[in-house]
């Protein structure tokens, strides 16, 4: 373990009261000033830490950041989290950089965290906004033993989990919005971008990358989205440890993927059904080159959106950008 670790534990341990340099540098065997050092080096990284000559330091307050360490710590799953953690403070994408150490052959379950991202992508082209902060920017490498045609589930099956983490840490209404926007209280607060990479019939690799506004503030939204998304904070009026949120939705993510590749997707489905709650509603389907209006009847064994149009033509969607109609 590293003198930054241990320090952090000793620190932790004492929290609220004041420990000496000469005792943490006995503990640890290093000198006084290594152990000034590395609370320098803590402070960088967000942690609130005072200091005395005569008393010490004292920790008042646990970084903010997406730490490694801090995402390690109490995280209960086997993988997710588990083996490399690549966090940043800035990156341009952590879906870019997942794919690249996923291609040098990164194993299931390496995640990718940034605190900002300059060039956040989400689905169809478009951007993400990722200011430093405010939200969790999050890439995690998957090896499923699953066909190409199959990758789709498991946009759904992510859906479906970070859904479950957010309501098991709040209280809000959350629902998802086919295939994958999460929705709280009718905006989108998060979105899930998938990216796949096969030879020939077989997966290499799915890189899930997850961006969830947690803290971003009313008026912090730019014009574009300003009306239709939303963020944690916005709906709660109460600013939400990132930190927290992260770490359900890996147990959740695990949870899912485990029953997925143990009990196949009916059980998703069923979930993912229930949190949809689309079935019977009116919706218009931009599909880029044209657009669908009908009734939802169901939801497929894949996921697939089975659309009825005014006429009762039946048509079986893909992919799109939904709009719910009967909540404009
Ligand atoms: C969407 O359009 O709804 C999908 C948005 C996905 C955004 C996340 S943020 C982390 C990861 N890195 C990216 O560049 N995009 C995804």
């Amino acid at each position: 373990m590293s003198t930054r670790q241990q320090l952090l534990i000793y620190l932790k341990e004492s929290k609220g009261t004041w420990v000496s340099g000469e005792f943490l540098a006995h503990k640890i065997a290093v000198s006084r000033s290594a152990v000034w050092k590395h609370i320098g080096s803590l402070k960088d990284d967000g942690y609130v830490i005072e200091s005395s000559r005569k008393k010490g330091y004292l920790l008042c307050q646990i970084s903010d950041l997406l730490l490694a360490n801090e995402i390690r710590e109490g995280l209960n799953t086997n993988v997710f989290g588990k083996g490399d953690i690549i966090y940043f403070r800035e990156t341009d994408s952590t879906n870019a950089r997942a794919k690249y150490l996923a291609g040098d052959g990164a194993p299931e379950g390496t995640l990718v965290v940034a605190e900002k991202q300059t060039d956040g992508r989400g689905r169809r082209g478009r951007s993400w906004f990722s200011p430093p902060g405010e939200g969790i920017y999050t890439s995690i490498v998957l090896r499923p033993p699953i066909p190409p045609n199959e990758a789709p589930k498991l946009t759904l099956l992510t859906s479906v989990a970070l859904a479950e983490a957010l309501l098991s840490l709040t209280s809000l209404k959350v629902n998802i919005k086919w295939p994958n926007d999460i929705l709280i209280n009718g905006r989108k607060a998060a979105g899930i971008l998938t990216e796949i990479s096969t030879e020939m019939d077989r997966i290499d690799y799915v890189v899930i990358g997850v961006g969830v506004n947690v803290n971003t503030p009313c008026k912090g939204l730019p014009p574009d989205i300003a009306h239709t998304a939303t963020s944690v904070l916005m709906e709660t009026g109460r600013v939400f440890p990132r930190i927290v949120l992260l770490r359900a939705f890996l147990e959740w993510l695990e949870i899912y993927y485990e029953t997925f590749k143990t009990k196949g997707f009916d059980p998703i489905l069923s979930r993912w059904k229930h949190l949809a709650d689309m079935i019977g509603q009116q919706i218009s389907v931009d599909l880029m080159d044209s657009v669908r209006v009908g009734k939802v009847l169901d939801l497929d064994k894949d996921g697939f959106l089975i659309l009825q149009d005014r006429r009762g033509m039946i048509e079986r969607i893909i992919s799109g950008d939904v709009t719910l109609l009967n909540q404009e």
